[in-house]
């Protein structure tokens, strides 16, 4: 089977995709599949035309190749892809949008609004603490916190140099802990419990090591544990997701399992040295190469 591994690309997370795509293609080839590394830029339609891989290993993170552009071009090309469709890859990457449908599902998630970076510039838009994201970036590009009694958004949403998107979405600031969780097809995986050393699990604490320390399994309640096991497994099937998917949330244990907040779901979830669904696969069983051979096996179109 010859399969073509998309990484690299032009969104934010470009090193993080050449990263996860590297380990994947290697990853592959040790297990057996002859493949072909491509870094993705705006002529990846008539290379893939050219190439005809039997599948595509989409490894992009971000704008382009996580939201449902990627996923089009290979449907178009009649290319069987891993992960996530077109419909799912774009609702996830909007975190608007994957709010609407999780609301709709029942599933737990924080007051939030959607506004111009203008105007979260100004401040004073909601209570602090509270936390300005982009609304469709990942790894934490451009995401801050206002902490209690501060009305200091950054300064870098007024800069010229901005280029994560004119909305942003301002989000109530959980306080307590980060967790994770994914879903493989059928199979749940366990829950992860991240402790970023820094100020909050931002994109250094992602991908430097020792950035943040992985605790497998979370040390928390068993009735925690499986809520947010079920709620992985809802927001994935809420979303129409594919594959694997990571699901982000936050837990506040003062409120017991009424503290658990989703935040977002993963449709391209990172493969990188420190990347947290190889280590959740391994856990349930699966080596690195048995993982990406199984996203393989899975690719449809
Ligand atoms: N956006 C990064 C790659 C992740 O979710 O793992
Ligand atoms: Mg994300």
């Amino acid at each position: 089977t010859h399969v073509a591994v998309l990484m690299g690309g032009w969104s934010a997370e470009r090193e993080v995709s050449l990263s996860s795509g590297k380990g994947c293609a290697e990853a592959l080839r040790r297990a057996g599949y002859r493949v072909s590394e491509i870094d993705a830029g705006h002529d990846l339609p008539a290379v893939l035309q050219e190439l005809r891989p039997d599948v595509v290993f989409n490894a992009l993170h971000g704008e382009w190749g996580e939201d449902g552009c990627v996923q089009g071009v290979l449907e178009i090309l009649e290319l069987p892809y891993t992960h996530s469709g077109v419909l799912a890859s774009s609702l996830a990457m909007d975190k608007e949008m994957a709010k609407h449908i999780f609301r709709a599902a029942g599933l737990p998630v924080t007051d939030s609004v959607v506004v111009t970076r203008a105007e979260a510039a100004k401040g004073h838009v909601m209570d602090t603490p509270y936390v300005i994201k982009p609304v469709n970036q990942g790894s934490s590009v451009g995401v801050h916190i206002v902490r209690q009694g501060e009305n200091r958004p950054p300064a870098e949403l007024s800069s010229e140099k901005w280029d994560l998107g004119e909305l942003v979405m301002v989000e109530r600031y959980i306080p307590g802990r980060e967790l994770t969780c994914a879903v493989m097809g059928e199979e749940m995986f366990d829950v992860t419990e991240i402790v970023a050393n820094t100020a909050f699990y931002d994109y250094e604490a992602k991908y430097k090591a020792g950035g943040s320390d992985h605790i497998l399994p979370a040390p928390i309640e068993a009735d925690i544990y499986a809520h947010v096991q079920a709620v992985t497994k809802a927001a994935h099937e809420a979303l129409g997701c594919r594959g694997v998917s990571r699901a982000d949330f936050r837990f506040d244990e003062t409120k017991g399992v009424k503290g658990v907040v989703l935040l977002e779901v993963n449709t391209q979830p990172g493969m990188t040295p420190t990347s947290l669904v190889p280590e959740l696969a391994a856990r349930a069983g699966y080596s690195y190469e048995d993982l990406v051979s199984w996203m393989v096996e899975d690719a449809s179109c």
